[in-house]
Parts: C-alpha cells; sequence; structure tokens
C-alpha cells in the first residue's frame, strides 16, 4: 500500500469499537489490490458538524455513519440519492468531487439478503418486527419491492406513525400488530417471511425471543438482523419448526458491499467480506 497516496474511508459513530466494517473493507480492497483503508472513528454527537467538516477538509472518499447519526447527518450533507431520501437516514456517505452525497444501503442490504432465499419480494407475506432505524430501511425497501407488510412492535403508536409515513410515501397499505402472542400466531400463518429487526436477541440477552418454533410453519423463512451471536434464539426455533434462517450477516455483509460498489464502482467480493466479517466474530467468541 503506498500510504502516501492512500484513499481513505471511515465509519463514523459512538460507538465504533465493535464494528465488523473496517475488517469487511479492508479485506475487500486488499482483495482488488485498491489503495484505500477504512478506520474506525468515534464521534460523539456534539461534534458531528466538526467531524463533517474535517472529512471535507482532509478530502476522505467515503464513510459510513452508524448510530447515533444516520438520522442528524441528513442535513449536513449536499445532496441524498433517492434511497436515503426515502428513508430520512444515511448510511453511506461519497464524496464526489467535493460533494457529499448520502445514500442508505441498509434496507437494500436486507433485500438481497432475503432475496438470495426467497427470490422476488413481490407480493410476499412478510411479519417485520420492530420500528427502530433498521425497520424504517428494511420496510421502506419491502414496501417498495411489493412486498405485503406486517410491522409488529412493542410500541405500536410508534409503529402506526411509521406505518402511515410509508402509506404516505409509497400508496402502499401497511398491516400494524402489537407482540402479543395471539396476534403474532395469526400474521405469521399466511407468511412467507419474518424478520427480527428488534434488538432482543442480542448479546447479552441471548436467551430471548419474541417468536417460538410452536409460532411459525415449515417454509417460513426466518431472518434475524441481529448478528451478535450469530446463531440467534429466534434463527434456532426457526430451524426446530423447519423454516429456513438468514442471519445477521446477511444484511450486514450486503449494506456493506453496495457501499462499498458506490465508492469504488467495482464489484463488492462479497465473500471475502463475508469471512472477513465471520473471522473476526469467532475471534470474540475465543
Ligand atoms: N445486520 C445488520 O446489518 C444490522 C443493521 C442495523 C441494526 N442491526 C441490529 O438490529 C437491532 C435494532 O437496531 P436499530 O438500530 O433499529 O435499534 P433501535 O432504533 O433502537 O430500535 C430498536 C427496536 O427494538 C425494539 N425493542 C427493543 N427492546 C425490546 C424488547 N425488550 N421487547 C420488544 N421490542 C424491543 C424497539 O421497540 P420499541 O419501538 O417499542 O422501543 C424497536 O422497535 C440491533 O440489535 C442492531 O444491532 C443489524
Amino acid at each position: 500500500m503506498n500510504l502516501a497516496k492512500v484513499k481513505l474511508f471511515a465509519l463514523i459513530g459512538d460507538p465504533v469499537d465493535q464494528s465488523l466494517s473496517p475488517a469487511m473493507h479492508n479485506a475487500a480492497f486488499r482483495a482488488l489490490g485498491l489503495n484505500c483503508a477504512y478506520v474506525a472513528l468515534r464521534v460523539p454527537e456534539r461534534f458531528l458538524p466538526d467531524a463533517i467538516g474535517g472529512i471535507r477538509a482532509l478530502g476522505m472518499a467515503g464513510f459510513n455513519v452508524t448510530t447515533p447519526h444516520k438520522i442528524g447527518i441528513v442535513g449536513l450533507l449536499d445532496e441524498l440519492d433517492e434511497s436515503a431520501s426515502l428513508v430520512g437516514a444515511v448510511n453511506t456517505v461519497k464524496n464526489d468531487r467535493g460533494k457529499l452525497i448520502g445514500f442508505n444501503t441498509d434496507g437494500e442490504g436486507a433485500l438481497r439478503a432475503l432475496k438470495g432465499k426467497i427470490g422476488p419480494i413481490k407480493r410476499k407475506e412478510v411479519v417485520l418486527l420492530g420500528a427502530g432505524g433498521a425497520a424504517h430501511a428494511i420496510a421502506f425497501s419491502l414496501a417498495s419491492a411489493g412486498a405485503r407488510l406486517t410491522i409488529a412492535n412493542r410500541t405500536v403508536p410508534k409503529a402506526r406513525a411509521f406505518a402511515s409515513t410509508i402509506e404516505q410515501k409509497l400508496g402502499i397499505n401497511v398491516e400494524v400488530i402489537s407482540l402479543a402472542r395471539a396476534k403474532l400466531t395469526e400474521a405469521l400463518k399466511n407468511a412467507d417471511a419474518l424478520i427480527n429487526a428488534t434488538s432482543v436477541g442480542m448479546y447479552p440477552r441471548a436467551d430471548q425471543t419474541l417468536v417460538s418454533a410452536s409460532m411459525m410453519h415449515r417454509g417460513l423463512i426466518v431472518n434475524d438482523i441481529v448478528y451478535r451471536p450469530l446463531l440467534t434464539r429466534l434463527l434456532r426455533e426457526a430451524r426446530r419448526a423447519g423454516g429456513r434462517t438468514i442471519d445477521g450477516l446477511g444484511m450486514l455483509v450486503h449494506q456493506g458491499a453496495l457501499a462499498f460498489e458506490i465508492w469504488t464502482g467495482k464489484r463488492a467480493p462479497i465473500k471475502v467480506m463475508d469471512s472477513a466479517a465471520k473471522r473476526q466474530l469467532r475471534g470474540e467468541s475465543m
């Protein structure tokens, strides 16, 4: 690597020290022989405008954005592409000759992971657990692709407000239910896929799940976007029920691959990125 000419990429967020993105992107840059490097930078919320000024001044080539800045960054950029303006949040920024352009690859990343198992999304019945940041991005992508969507959330009014935003922007009807067992069981009867976009089941509460095997049917595709642990309780329940599973690295690797393609214009080496993320996760559990 020629460090005097290196193109610099980063992740900004708080915290960032557990992120898998540096491992994924640096492995991809190495695999394609690109003179690029990716670092994780902790940016406390009050410093976000300064950090963006710094990125402009240093001429960094691009960056990812994570919690808590995905919404706050919107007003600090020069342009948003369609994916980011639809969701109202940004996870990827490209520095295009001084112009900072925001994208959102989270939803499309989740969609690509799902398509790998389910095929075309149009008219598929999908139950989405959660109405937080990740659920927003996923729901907009699913609705745009023509899925029939039911959103189930602990705080029902939050999910209703979110569903009506989707309905207004896309003109698509979205069902909203609570997490009550009977409601979820009913919704899952006809579902093709279930996606968990809540933090339930995430380490250290890895024994928790909102849906158990008895509520699922054989053939249901179950995607948990939680990836610590990789094999969550929800995915174990899905396997017991005879369902097919997609773990949280599906979305993570695909959103990273899309960001890589936006920055470099080259096809992302998905397998290399997936292996790098898995290697880091395995290292953590040793
Ligand atoms: N694989 C990936 O690429 C990827 C990407 C982004 C995020 N994630 C993971 O996705 C999860 C959600 O992230 P986020 O950014 O969307 O978080 P967020 O904005 O804080 O939203 C959290 C969601 O989880 C729900 N929730 C939290 N605790 C709950 C509980 N005890 N019972 C029921 N519902 C509960 C919340 O419900 P209320 O609305 O009722 O509070 C909300 O819907 C995290 O685990 C994160 O690591 C994965």
